[in-house]
């Protein structure tokens, strides 16, 4: 097996050849536990930044990290087609958009704060997406198309990965990367498939963990090729044995077609969709994060207006939601060429983070709701022997009922609330808790629950 990497150059066979703990079987692969801190995490912010952000426009049902494919295809009647010739001229290639991403009010300290206010725990930058162009200075990308084509050789003249994910870490927000296997316009991807995965593919992923070792791997574009052809298990596998503490490492399961919610250490979804994912193993009991923008685009849409964007509290519920399930929030932004994150974007990260100040232990380090429905009120999540109950609609009587719980509940408290305890009526399988003198706070108002024990439902479908 060992021939099988040295083959693709994945290792350079140095000092004693020992066998390496990770083989490029999805049998072996799939024993690598998926990290503690990634399962406690539940929150993480997602940004899509690169080229694209410089014409920042699409139709307002979809992604404008897709500009140069729309504009290819003429999807949507030929809308981004005509946006392009008016405002930029028929002759104008996208690769002419490189010299216009300048980032020139980036700030990455700036963006480190402000996902730390959120309450993010990681987050995922695009160092490559579907256009190829790297947002650190690689030279295979340059060499395989014959022009600049990262974000230090053109454009921002930065290496904006190195940059991000440093001030990220310095404000305890674990970094993670997104790249792309597929390439649009690239011609060794377009002619020899192979050669673009040993010539590109690898040597950039390969640079990618040597210079920056993030600690979440988002590969994406995988859809139209099984993993043989992308390498993915012989990759995957020199991840895990060559990453400075593989315990650390979550990657997703976008590694090859057909394979999403089988693979990796935890599932994806996204829009609340399978995506491009057969979705055979999505059933499966185990971590999954959905992601998705705050409009309907991962990349900055400049025709998204005010009505398109998520409210703060429809942020807040889609946090609860995802987490009283058993997943993860990646909830994505979409930065303006120039290096700002839409003020609109900031307002609701702000109002995440303002909500899990008070809130984050209903959410950090919980698992799935315990029911098997949720009740009319919310959500719910679990820690332990205690239940957190995320009220949406204020009972009008003031009183939270709660059934089919049979566990005894020894007391309760509104997080944030005015009172240190919260009276108790009921009994097992119909519990009620007395919430007069205390009121609903913004987003959603959580109760908690101390019980006797860990908890214990009625499984009826009632
Ligand atoms: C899809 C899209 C891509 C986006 C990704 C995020 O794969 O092709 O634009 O980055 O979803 O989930």
């Amino acid at each position: 097996m060992l021939s099988i990497l040295l083959a693709v150059g994945l290792f350079q066979a140095s000092g004693p050849l020992q066998e390496p703990a990770y083989q490029p079987t999805w049998e072996s692969l799939n024993g690598h536990d998926t990290p503690q801190w990634f399962k406690d995490a539940k929150f993480g912010i997602f940004i899509h930044w690169g080229v694209y952000s410089v014409p920042a426009f699409c139709d307002t049902s979809t992604y404008s990290e897709w500009y140069q494919y729309w504009c290819d295809s003429g999807a949507h009647d030929g809308l981004e087609r005509s946006f392009h010739a008016r405002n930029y001229g028929e002759d104008f290639q996208y690769r002419d958009f490189a010299p216009l991403f300048k980032a020139e009010m980036w700030d990455p300290e700036e963006w480190a704060d402000i996902l730390q206010r959120s309450g993010a725990r990681y987050m995922v930058l695009t160092s490559k997406h579907h256009d190829g162009f790297c947002l650190w200075p690689n030279q295979e990308a340059s060499l395989a198309r014959g022009y600049p084509w990262n974000s230090v050789e053109t454009g921002p003249g930065r290496d904006l990965v190195g940059e991000l994910l440093e001030a990220c870490k310095a404000k305890g927000v674990r970094p993670g990367l997104y790249y792309s296997f597929m390439e649009w316009h690239n011609p060794l991807y377009e002619n020899d498939k192979a050669r673009y995965v040993d010539e590109v593919m690898i040597p950039q992923i390969q640079e990618l963990f040597q210079k920056y070792q993030p600690q979440v791997f988002w590969p994406d574009g995988e859809w139209d090729h099984p993993d043989n052809l992308w390498k993915s298990r012989e990759i995957l596998a020199w991840i895990y044995n060559h990453a400075e503490d593989p315990e650390l490492l979550a990657v997703n399961d976008r590694w090859g077609k057909g394979l999403r919610g089988q693979v990796g250490d935890y599932s994806t979804t996204e829009y609340g969709s399978l995506g491009n994912s057969s979705g055979k193993g999505m059933r499966a009991m185990r971590p999954f994060e959905e992601c998705r923008g705050i409009g309907h685009s991962f990349a900055f849409n400049r025709a998204e207006n005010y009505d398109i964007y998520a409210s703060r509290t429809r942020c807040v519920r889609e946090l609860i939601d995802l987490v009283s399930k058993g997943g993860a929030l990646l909830l994505d932004i979409g930065p303006t060429a120039d290096g700002r994150i839409p003020v609109i974007m900031q307002d609701r990260l702000f109002a995440i983070g303002r909500w899990l100040e008070i809130n984050g232990e209903a959410i950090y380090g919980t698992t799935r709701s315990p029911f098997q429905k949720a009740p009319a009120w919310g959500r719910v999540t679990a820690k332990d022997s205690v239940l957190y109950c995320h009220v949406q609609e204020w009972p009008l009587d003031e009183r939270l009922e709660i059934s089919g719980l049979r566990s005894k509940i020894r007391s309760a408290r509104v997080l944030g609330g005015r009172k240190d305890s919260l009276p108790v009526t009921g009994g097992p399988g119909a519990w009620a808790v007395e919430l007069a003198g205390e009121y609903p706070l913004e987003h959603a108002t959580v109760i908690r629950l101390e019980l006797e024990e860990i908890p214990e439902v009625t499984t009826s479908k009632s």
